[in-house]
């Protein structure tokens, strides 16, 4: 049964045991996060938490609870998206990739439930009202500050809802856009919007500002976790995020309109904030905070949404996570992502055999790859050809391997990339877009990339020396020392 909201969720994963709830009354100014960091640093990312009692910045506590690293282990991000494993869903996407018509008649029919499963996934339009109108504030009774949003870093320029899905449409085309993007509460019904350049929704933004017209924009707290997870995927701008997460999860997502505009809003979330931009207005200040770098992002210009509805459940829950120095919860929303877009990677690098983002690495700044090199040059090729897709253009460092080389092993990846290079020979620096988060580049979203050719050379390549073999202990010897193992007493423990 595919889980439909945000408290269906949490019901989850305390039953999984992976639940802590916290009745001590908490702050809303850096506590919950220190608390939230501690976790996300443990082993496997800690305990999800439900702060039941948050302490607002006026003093008083909240009747609504904070969830926060719902998705930051393991196992969790697997329950979010209805799996036991990731791989799973790259999987389901290869076996559409690959579908062929079959031959005869049984055939076809054996192709129907696979057809039936795929009619299945485009989200479900509600008429009436949903679970998150139950409660309708508009004008004067919206209060931003009534809510318990988190104040993340010391240095934060203030409070930040930071698991949002905006929600937003190409006037163009009339194709809906679902993105992650933090927003700041910058007044009592006003938030700035940080949407960075090289994402759909300011790529919406700048269409509406060209046309000079108010753009509506909603912003949605909870609803299925496999939607809330959809908002963070780099899907191309033409796909609905939400008929991607029903494809995820097997089953629709039911959506309504909001109330103030013609936009669609997931019926399950907990909280929307439904407002306008309006074009003709000054960018505000947004920032500085801490940021998923590690570091604190400056303080940049950013539209600024005017709130005018508020709607939600009778109790909702507010979701939220907590960035900053890695390892934290997007890297397993990050993860996820790494894992089911293989499928997608492959169908246009075909040599591709696997590839890894470590978490030290934030994504964009490190991303190792294995091939199936058959031509001299190919890990050039690779290399240009992953600058060239989506947002997988911002990646500063790429490292490319041989197929053998198990690349979700950061260790063995650098261990044999450090052998087989001669970096004079061997790294290639080019130029391109730059993740808005990267402070070190020449100028702001441009800079240089670095792309290391750590592959076996081959003579064609200008390599004629001999190239060694990996060191292996012989079959034979490890099965006589397996047999005698239990008797030696040795305790030794997997590293
Ligand atoms: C927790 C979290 C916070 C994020 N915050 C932002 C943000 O503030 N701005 C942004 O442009 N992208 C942010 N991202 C990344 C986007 O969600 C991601 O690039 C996504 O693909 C954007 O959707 P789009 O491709 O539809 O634009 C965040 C991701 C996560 C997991």
């Amino acid at each position: 049964m595919a889980i439909d909201s945000l408290s269906e969720f949490i019901s989850a994963i305390e039953q999984a045991g992976e639940l802590v709830r916290v009745s001590e009354p908490v702050r809303t100014r850096l506590e919950i996060a220190e608390i939230a960091d501690r976790c996300m640093k443990s082993r496997d990312g800690g305990p999800a938490l439900l702060f039941e009692r948050p302490v607002l910045e006026s003093g008083s506590v909240s009747p609504i609870p904070v969830a926060i690293n719902l998705f930051g282990s393991p196992r969790r991000i697997c329950l979010a998206l209805g799996v036991d494993r990731l791989d799973e869903i790259a999987g389901r996407i290869s076996e559409l990739l690959e579908l062929k018509v079959p031959e005869g008649l049984m055939g076809k029919l054996a192709l129907l439930p696979k057809l039936a499963e795929l009619a299945k996934f485009p989200p479900r339009s509600k008429s009436g009202r949903g679970a998150c109108q139950e409660v309708v504030l508009e004008g004067d009774a919206v209060d931003l500050d009534a809510f318990p949003f988190l104040v993340t870093w010391p240095e934060d320029g203030g409070r930040y809802l930071t698991l949002p899905l905006v929600i937003t449409e190409d006037p163009a085309r009339g194709i809906r856009n679902v993105g992650m993007y933090r927003v700041q509460v910058i007044g009592r019904n006003e938030l700035a919007m940080h949407w960075q350049r090289h994402k759909v929704g300011a790529a919406h933004w700048r269409e509406m500002a060209e046309r000079k017209q108010r753009m509506p924009v909603v912003i949605a707290l909870g609803g299925d976790p496999a939607s809330m997870y959809s908002g963070s995927a780099p899907l191309p701008p033409t796909i609905d995020e939400f008929l991607f997460a029903g494809f995820i999860r097997r089953n629709p997502v039911e959506l309504v309109k909001a109330v103030s505009c013609e936009l669609m809003v997931p019926a399950d979330a907990e909280l929307v904030l439904e407002g306008y931009i309006d074009p003709a207005e000054d960018l505000v200040l947004e920032g500085p905070f801490g940021d998923h770098t590690g570091f604190y992002s400056l303080a940049d210009y950013y539209p600024k949404v005017h709130v005018t509805h508020v709607t939600m459940r009778k109790q909702p829950i507010y979701p939220a996570t907590l960035v900053g120095r890695p390892p934290m919860e997007d890297y397993y929303l990050g993860n996820a992502t790494e894992r089911i877009f293989l499928p997608l990677l492959k169908l246009t690098v075909p040599e591709i055999v696997d590839y890894h983002m470590p978490a030290p690495g934030i994504f964009h700044n490190l991303v190792f790859v294995s091939i199936d090199k058959q031509y001299p040059g190919q890990a050039y090729k690779v290399m240009n050809a992953l600058w060239g897709q989506g947002l997988m253009s911002l990646a500063k460092v790429i490292v490319v391997l041989d197929k053998e080389v198990n690349v979700q092993n950061p260790d063995e990846a650098w261990w044999v990339a450090l052998n087989h290079i001669d970096p004079e020979r061997d790294v290639r620096f080019s130029m391109g877009p730059i993740d808005v988060l990267d402070h070190a580049s020449r100028a702001f979203t441009y800079g240089s990339k670095m792309g290391i050719d750590a592959t076996r050379k081959w003579p064609e390549e200008g390599f004629t020396r001999e190239w060694p073999k990996r060191i292996e202990m012989d079959a034979e010897t490890k099965h006589r020392v397996d047999a005698m193992w239990g008797r030696l007493g040795i305790q030794i423990r997997d590293p």
